[in-house]
């Protein structure tokens, strides 16, 4: 069914403002999206009503802010088929959930001379915690080749994964290329080859059904902020006896089942690795935020985006700029992200003039430096990118808004 965008845009507050004077384009979603009433009336409420600490209080209120919390992670797993609340911990982010994997679950199981694979499509967050891991314990870390700059190289993953990696991880959907990354072949070659598997789903789970039992990865991390949600809150999927077995990541209150004054024993899940009073206002967001959704059904997320970039491709094609990723032809291993580059003009003159017509899009590196730099050979990329409120004609604003940068810095067609 086609998402009704008129309606769904009237539930964005910022969406009816302007900036420099024009109607605002959002098209940096994949940074982070836009938040709908249903999930600002959500936090807000339950500061004005709901608010207490969870896991302390015995009063109906604390109570109460406790069952909220858990029925957001039963929501949250119920959204990406996840076997219950128990795998699922909150954690600031994405990033901070990778961390939490790469220091807790790989100080324990990766050592001198293992190898750690990832692929050259990686943002930071799923580079950085392994170059520390690998340092710390003298462990190698291997990159998966691109082929044509944009899928994963087969044969390069192969021969990687016959070096019997300890870990392998990779994003779902890389936030520059677009390219979806068929994650449960993957992931079924990696424990083929005796791996552990940790996908990042930050750029995924927003924006496509998402179904973890399918994917059959041992760790999945997402981030709320991108889904409609609040910021300072992300998931951390994790199968149960990997949880179990993992010592936590952080220490302190609530994370404990006693504490003496030499050990302490830890609690159950997921709360083991919830350390200190958490985003609780995050949880509640996010919920509404999945709800919101649901209701939506991702299916439906999924094809309007399709949609959307088919169009923008196109276009963009028409107006003579050269698109990275796959093309109109691979539209169904493409999510709604376009980084592109025109001639000599810098990235940053492009993110400004269209910022100028009201056209908000992201330009740098898009933390992925190796990315961009050496695959793609830039200093840094524009990049547009779609979600549920984007409409055909904002992406004709935004590529008329690229003809003023051709007139302002010249660039013969
Ligand atoms: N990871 C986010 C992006 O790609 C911030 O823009």
């Amino acid at each position: 069914m086609p998402l009704e965008v008129e309606k769904i845009r009237k539930d964005f507050p910022i969406l009816s403002t302007v900036t420099n004077g024009k109607p605002l384009v959002y098209l940096d979603s994949a940074a982070t999206s836009q938040k709908p009433r249903q999930v600002i009336n959500a936090v807000s409420k339950h500061y004005r009503k709901n608010n207490a600490n969870i896991h302390r209080g015995i009063y109906k209120l604390a109570e109460d802010a406790t069952a909220q919390y858990i029925k957001s992670k039963e929501t949250v797993a119920r959204f990406v088929g996840a076997e219950s609340y128990r795998n699922v911990v909150y954690f600031r982010s994405t990033t901070e959930a990778i961390n939490a994997v790469a220091r807790a679950w790989g100080d324990a199981n990766v050592g001198k001379g293992d190898r750690v694979l990832i692929t050259e499509m990686e943002h930071h967050s799923n580079i950085v915690p392994w170059q520390m891991l690998a340092k710390r314990k003298g462990a190698v870390l291997d990159y998966a080749k691109l082929a044509d700059g944009k899928f994963i190289n087969r044969e390069d993953f192969a021969a990687k994964l016959a070096m019997r990696p300890k870990i392998v991880a990779f994003a779902h959907v890389s936030n520059v290329l677009g390219t979806i990354n068929n994650a449960a072949e993957m992931t079924k070659l990696a424990h083929e080859a005796g791996a552990t598997v940790l996908i990042d789903g930050a750029q995924a789970v927003p924006h496509m059904p998402i179904n973890l039992s399918e994917i059959g990865a041992d760790f999945y991390a997402f981030s709320g902020h991108k889904m409609l949600g609040p910021s300072g809150i992300g998931v951390l999927y994790g199968q149960e006896e990997i949880l179990d077995a993992m010592e936590p990541f952080h220490g302190g209150g609530d994370m404990i089942r006693s504490v003496d004054f030499q050990e302490s024993t830890w609690n159950e899940l997921p709360w083991k690795f919830e350390a200190g009073t958490q985003n609780i206002e995050g949880a509640i967001g996010l919920m509404a935020a999945v709800k919101y959704l649901k209701k939506l059904g991702m299916e439906n997320v999924r094809e309007h985006e399709k949609t959307l970039t088919s169009y923008a491709l196109d276009k963009l094609g028409e107006a003579g700029v050269t698109v990275y990723g796959p093309d109109k032809t691979e539209i169904d291993r493409r999510a709604g992200v376009i980084a592109f580059s025109m001639k000599d003009a810098h990235a940053h003159d492009i993110a400004q003039i269209l910022d100028s017509e009201g056209v908000a899009i992201r330009s740098g590196h898009h933390c992925a430096m190796p990315l961009v730099t050496k695959i793609l050979n830039e200093p840094a990329v524009p990049r547009m990118s779609f979600y549920i409120y984007n409409t055909h004609a904002e992406i004709d604003t935004a590529v008329a808004a690229l003809g003023k940068v051709k007139e302002v810095l010249r660039i013969s067609s």
